[in-house]
């Protein structure tokens, strides 16, 4: 009696959306605990991206090609884009195209069985209806520094991004005491404040502005003038991107290519804080120092238990999941409830806005 043998099965693996630090970490679990199940990884570049076009643009993703250098490593070493959705995509004459077919018949020339998707609150809706479109068993990780996925305590990136931003904040504190200066430190967020909320707290900020609580800026001058004595002749406010005063709008800018992009608030409240105190006031943008570099520890460990748990479920014939930190520990939730329940802001009485109140952080909205 002959028996065939069984063909390898082969999962596909792509980052989707803006990169931050942990992804090339995440690779690195999947393709060594896939390989332990005897899957076989392709990694897919650029996102969906490198499923347009007339070929597949792919690698082989191995177990010898992991060594630890791969875990330290920032950015993706597959490449990924934050633009095109496939289902309403922009062609260069400005028609906007449904491609998903095209994504989905490239999917099948690589010859891979199952994917799995790392990304954020933007990617969990394309991937999910390119999988069910496409009959594709999907699991998804999540990562951003954002740290606005719904259904997750953490994700990958966020914990980094944090500790960038305390470690301005260390850093600008002496040079502003030096000079009885005010420093004001824009960092990135989207619509969710956790970034600012966090390294605020951490990195003892005078001032917290968050997107979920919008300001006024008399009550944030009256604090920093209140705060700014013998002992304390310096100021320090963190501002998220998304910040904007009450009854106002947020900043944006237009970038070359027409997209929009938050930030400016950061000049606009250091003007405003310079003239109002009378204050020699200074404005850092930390902007993508955020998102590259190497990982925190942390980031690396939900990173490694994330993806080893992402192959294991594709191995027990899951689909439609993503992983998720919950009660410290890994757990899977379905990401159609996850895209659901929306975006993850900074609540009104999340104990970091409470833990920040009392310690008598000015959060914008009233005296402190
Ligand atoms: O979602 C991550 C993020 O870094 C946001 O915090 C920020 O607003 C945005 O991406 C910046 O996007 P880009 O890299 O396209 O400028």
């Amino acid at each position: 009696m002959t028996t065939t043998p069984r063909r390898t099965r082969r999962l596909a693996l792509l980052t989707s959306g803006d990169d931050c630090a942990g992804l090339n970490a995440i690779m690195r679990a999947v393709v060594l605990r896939a390989a332990q199940l005897d899957w076989e990884v392709t990694g897919m570049l650029y996102g969906t991206h490198g499923l347009l076009g007339d070929d597949p643009q792919t690698v082989p993703l191995r177990p010898e090609h992991t060594d630890t250098v791969m875990m330290r490593q920032g950015g993706t070493i597959l490449g990924t884009t934050n633009k095109g959705d496939p289902f309403a995509y922009v062609m260069p004459d400005g028609s906007v195209k449904d491609r998903s077919w095209e994504i989905i018949e490239n999917f099948r020339k690589t010859g891979c069985d199952a994917l799995i998707g790392i990304g954020g609150d933007g990617s969990l809706p394309i991937l999910l209806r390119l999988s069910e479109l496409g009959g594709i068993p999907l699991i998804c990780v999540p990562k951003t520094i954002d740290n606005n996925v719904c259904m997750t305590e953490t994700s990958v990136g966020f914990n980094t991004a944090v500790a960038v931003a305390t470690e301005a904040l260390d850093r600008l504190q002496p040079t502003a005491a030096s000079h009885d200066r005010i420093m004001v430190l824009e960092v990135m967020g989207r619509g969710a404040g956790h970034i600012a909320l966090a390294a605020g707290i951490a990195g003892g900020a005078d001032v917290i502005l968050l997107p979920e609580i919008p300001y006024d800026i008399d009550v944030v001058t009256d604090h920093l003038r209140k705060v700014r004595k013998p002992g304390h002749n310096f100021g320090l406010v963190v501002v998220s991107e998304a910040a904007r005063p009450k009854g106002g709008t947020v900043q944006t800018h237009v970038m070359q290519d027409g997209q929009v992009r938050l930030g400016g608030v950061g000049q606009v409240i250091g003007a405003q804080i310079g003239e109002l105190c009378q204050a020699e006031t200074r404005v850092t943008v930390l902007g993508h120092v955020q998102r590259g570099g190497q990982p925190s520890a942390w980031d690396r460990l939900t990173a490694a238990a994330f993806g080893v748990r992402a192959v294991e479920l594709l191995n027990a014939g899951q689909s439609g999941r993503m992983v998720a930190w919950s009660q410290r520990g890994v757990a899977d939730v379905l990401i159609a409830d996850v895209i659901n329940k929306g975006s993850h802001p900074v609540g009104a009485d999340d104990s970091l806005v409470r833990a920040a109140r009392g310690l008598g952080i000015c959060l914008g909205d009233q005296p402190a």
